[in-house]
C-alpha cells in the first residue's frame, strides 16, 4: 500500500508525488513506463512511454520523436492524460495535463547532452515512425550523422492528479486539482 486512510490528504499528496519522482528516477520503478493518452480529429490514442524526469514545479518530461503521430495530436489539442499503474501498491495515478512540444532551444538542447551514442538511433530513423514498409529490415537505416532534428521533448503541465488505490472492498481514492497555484486535496468516493 501507498496510503491509508489514515493519512491526511497532504500527507497522500506528499507521497504520490515521491513515488512519481522515483518513477522518473529508477529505471526499475513500476512509474517509469506510463501510458501517454491524447486525442485529435480522429479520435483517441494511447501509448506507453518512459517517464524521463519531473521538475520541482511538477513539470512531466517525455521524449519522443517530431514525426510521430502522438507529436501531431499534442499540436493539435494539447490536453492529455498519463497513466501509472504500481501492481505491488495496487495504486492507479492518473495526471491530466496539458502539453507543450519543445522542440528546440535550452530545454531540448540540455536533455539531449545526455543522450550518446546508441540511445540517438532512437530519433535518427530515416522512416518516419508509422511509414508503411515491406519488410521490417527496412526500418533499420539510421541518419549519419545522428542529428538532434526529430528529437522532442514533451513537457506536461498537470492540474489534476487522481490516485486510486485498490484494497477489498476499501479502496482510497483521492483527487488533486490544481486551483491558481494551490492544490486542492479531497479524497472521493471510489
Ligand atoms: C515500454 C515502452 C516504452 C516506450 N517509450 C517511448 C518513449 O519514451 N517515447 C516514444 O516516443 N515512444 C515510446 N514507445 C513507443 C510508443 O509506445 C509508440 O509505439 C511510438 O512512440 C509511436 O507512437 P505514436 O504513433 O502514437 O506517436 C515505447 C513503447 C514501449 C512499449
Amino acid at each position: 500500500m501507498l496510503f491509508t486512510q489514515k493519512n491526511s490528504v497532504e500527507e497522500v499528496f506528499q507521497t504520490v508525488k515521491h513515488e512519481l519522482h522515483r518513477g522518473a528516477l529508477d529505471a526499475k520503478h513500476p512509474f517509469r513506463f506510463v501510458t501517454l493518452a491524447t486525442q485529435s480529429e480522429n479520435g483517441v490514442d494511447a501509448r506507453y512511454v518512459v517517464l524521463r524526469t519531473i521538475d520541482q514545479e511538477m513539470n512531466f518530461f517525455v521524449f519522443t520523436d517530431a514525426r510521430s503521430s502522438k507529436v501531431a495530436h499534442l499540436h493539435t489539442n494539447p490536453d492529455m492524460v498519463l497513466l501509472f499503474y504500481h501492481p505491488h501498491k495496487r495504486t492507479q495515478v492518473k495526471v491530466k495535463g496539458k502539453a507543450e512540444i519543445i522542440s528546440g532551444g535550452k530545454t531540448k538542447a540540455a536533455f539531449w547532452s545526455n543522450i550518446q551514442g546508441e540511445a540517438q538511433k532512437s530519433y535518427n530513423q530515416m522512416l518516419s515512425p508509422g511509414t508503411v514498409i515491406r519488410d521490417p529490415s527496412g526500418a533499420y537505416s539510421w541518419n549519419e550523422p545522428m542529428t538532434d532534428s526529430n528529437f522532442t521533448v514533451i513537457q506536461i503541465r498537470p492540474f489534476e492528479i487522481e490516485a486510486l488505490q485498490l484494497n477489498g472492498n476499501e479502496h482510497l481514492r483521492i483527487l488533486f486539482s490544481l486551483e491558481g497555484n494551490d492544490w486542492k486535496k479531497n479524497w472521493i468516493a471510489p
